[in-house]
């Protein structure tokens, strides 16, 4: 399917719906699709997508950001072998594979959330996810995302705002320690 959905478009439609409704649900369930067209069109991809954090493990391109850092799309680049902490996001978020094959590890957090440094996980489901497939997640939600090909994989995040400033966590799975999480984007 390619049907030449811009980033100005799809940038647009995501302003329409956060306008119209803050149920996150139908958010999720209306960016999803318009995802999916703005990966399929591949117009705004460049070579300089695919470039890679060795420090990080992926690298972060960023693709749109409303003045109030809303509405942030972002292309990342996964090494092979690497990936992230299990994390959340801190708002709604809409991942969709653009090559590559990506491995989630979906997360319950089961301690009682009395301390801020401190969470407790337990694994919910695992799924691969390939080009073109959805990994949809209300504010809250908690995964780990691994490149476990031997190529680097690509994906588009549309979060409903920029993940730098969410305040979001990352889970050490050992100690259960609960840090910020806040990436390096280029
Ligand atoms: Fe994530």
């Amino acid at each position: 399917m390619s049907d030449n959905y811009s980033l100005q478009q799809y940038a647009s439609d995501l302003r329409a719906i956060v306008a119209a409704t803050s149920d996150e649900d139908e958010i999720l369930q209306r960016v999803g699709p318009l995802a999916q067209r703005f990966v399929a069109d591949r117009s705004w991809l460049e070579p300089r997508h695919y470039e890679t954090d060795a420090e990080q493990g992926f690298g972060v391109h960023l693709l749109h950001e409303e003045p109030d850092h809303s509405l942030a799309v972002l292309a990342l680049a996964w090494l092979p072998g690497r990936g992230t902490p299990a994390h959340d996001h801190g708002t709604w978020a809409v991942v969709a594979g653009v090559e590559g094959v990506e491995h989630n590890v979906r997360y319950n957090r089961i301690d009682d959330r009395s301390r801020d440094d401190f969470a407790e996980l337990e694994i919910k489901h695992e799924f691969d996810a390939g080009e073109g497939d959805l990994v949809c997640m209300r504010t809250g939600g908690i995964h780990k995302v691994t490149n476990e090909t031997d190529r680097v994989t690509l994906s588009v995040h549309t979060y409903g705002r920029h993940i730098n400033h969410t305040n979001r966590s990352q889970f050490d799975l050992d100690s259960n320690a609960r840090t910020p999480f806040i990436v390096r984007v280029d």
